[in-house]
């Protein structure tokens, strides 16, 4: 490794768990860095499915130390209720580390992301209403409370005192609400979460770090994906971090020439869930048998996640936008019995063929993808077990997208299960 970040590199739900939990098998700490519970893992060990939203993939190996980073926004109820969870299901929870410098989502957040959305009406972006974009605004606007804070009382209800400040001058003249209460909920906090997340609380900087001096493998762990990025996803319809290589760095404490290796997870086709441009959304039946067989509805939200072919123009943009070193491609599975797959090579857009992602968001939402087809496999790939036994159909669909990319394809997972996946050479 030893330095390796694995993101997604579509709109989300990409299935990033499943290839993070594989590559922590040889990793010393996974650190998540940016992004809280909007994020959805779900990881098939022995048939056993673990649902996770903030705490690292690794969190399933007994060697690996799952480390929550400055970068991300944590909601402590709900850090605890996970942690619980894991407990109960006998997983040593005791090795988490979190972030001092991490910031906390408070209810308040969550309350006002759902009023927002309230407010914006048709033109609502879909945020998971996890509180995620109020507590990053409370961050920019230097109200933020941090995680470190909740270690001096005077400080925490100094800080909630002056965030609530604000938040409740929104809540009651903005949205006519009931203000908040900061000694009451500085009361819940310090009492309800406080005792079991402060065993946890690292100076993360300097145990990654350690890490990296010692030569051990450390795997950064991206949620959302590329085109959610604040900066570089389809704005407004994004959300408000940094999952893209850069954000890796700055939400883990790493400097860009520690990192070795840049894997990218793509799924086979695209889903999207919210609002936002799609040029390759599919309103038809195939795109009907992809949320099916694909089971595409949110592992958080429960929300059908839109459906359409693998945007190969996106996935360049990917490629540059994070250096990728290679791609892992997800759910392949699923195409298992389409009579043709497709790979969308470029855009026509006002009559011209372009193959780059243009700047003008007005021009995404009028492309027309241009579509190379493929015959299907029609082979049930889950009980495929090794590269050799990939149909030829499958490989050339594989290698035709990866040449598309301008990345290699390293991985290719064939269903849900922890050992079903294939190390992947592409022709
Ligand atoms: P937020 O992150 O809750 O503010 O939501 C902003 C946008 O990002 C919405 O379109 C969400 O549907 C999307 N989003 C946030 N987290 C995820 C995720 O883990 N998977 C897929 N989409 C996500």
């Amino acid at each position: 490794m030893p330095a390796t970040i694995v993101l997604g590199t579509q709109w989300g739900d990409e299935g990033k768990g499943k290839f993070t939990d594989l590559l922590a098998a040889d990793a010393s700490m996974v650190v998540r860095y940016q992004g809280g519970h909007n994020a959805g893992h779900t990881l098939v060990v022995k048939g056993e499915s673990f649902a996770l939203q903030l705490v690292p993939s690794g969190v399933l190996y007994p060697h690996t130390t799952p480390v929550i980073g400055n970068g991300v926004v944590v909601d402590p109820f709900v850090l605890l209720a996970e942690m619980e969870m894991l407990s109960s299901r006998g997983v040593d929870v005791s090795r988490i580390r979190v972030s001092g410098n991490a910031h906390l989502i408070l209810p308040y957040h969550q309350q006002l992301d759902a009023l927002h959305e309230r407010h914006l009406g048709n033109a609502k972006l879909g945020t998971t209403k996890r509180g995620i974009g109020p507590a990053y605004a409370d961050k920019s606007m230097r109200l933020g409370i941090r995680v470190q804070d909740m270690l001096d009382e005077k400080i925490f209800r100094a800080k909630l005192h002056t965030a609530l400040g604000h938040a409740n001058k929104v809540l009651t003249k903005v949205f006519n609400r009931l203000p908040v209460d900061p000694d009451q909920l500085a009361d819940r906090v310090l009492t309800e979460c406080l005792p079991g997340i402060q065993p946890l609380i690292a100076d993360s900087i300097n145990e990654i770090h350690a890490a990296l001096e010692a030569g051990e493998n450390v795997l950064f762990e991206g949620a959302q994906a590329t085109f959610l990025d604040l900066d570089h996803g389809t704005y407004p319809f994004v959300t408000s971090s940094n999952p893209t290589a850069g954000g890796a760095c700055t939400g883990a404490g790493v400097g860009p020439r520690h990192i070795d290796r840049i894997i990218g997870i793509a799924k086979a086709y695209v889903t999207r869930v919210g609002a936002g441009p799609f040029p390759t959304e599919l309103f038809d039946d195939d795109g009907d048998k992809m949320v099916d067989i694909g089971r595409e509805y949110g592992t958080n939200t429960g929300r059908r996640r839109r459906p359409g072919w693998v945007d190969a123009v996106m996935l360049r943009h990917a490629v540059r936008l994070n250096s990728l070193t290679e791609l892992a491609i997800t759910k392949l599975d699923v195409l298992d019995t389409f009579d043709t797959v497709k790979i969308c090579t470029g855009y026509r857009i006002d009559g011209h063929e372009i193959t780059t992602l243009p700047y003008h968001q007005s021009q995404i939402h009028k492309a027309e993808p241009i579509y190379e087809e493929f015959a299907g496999w029609n082979t049930d790939l889950t009980t495929v077990t090794d590269v050799e036994g990939l149909p030829a159909n499958a490989r050339r669909f594989l290698d035709a997208l990866a040449k598309q990319a301008g990345v290699p394809i390293t991985l290719v997972s064939t269903g849900p299960g922890r050992a079903q996946y294939l190390e992947y050479e592409t022709r």
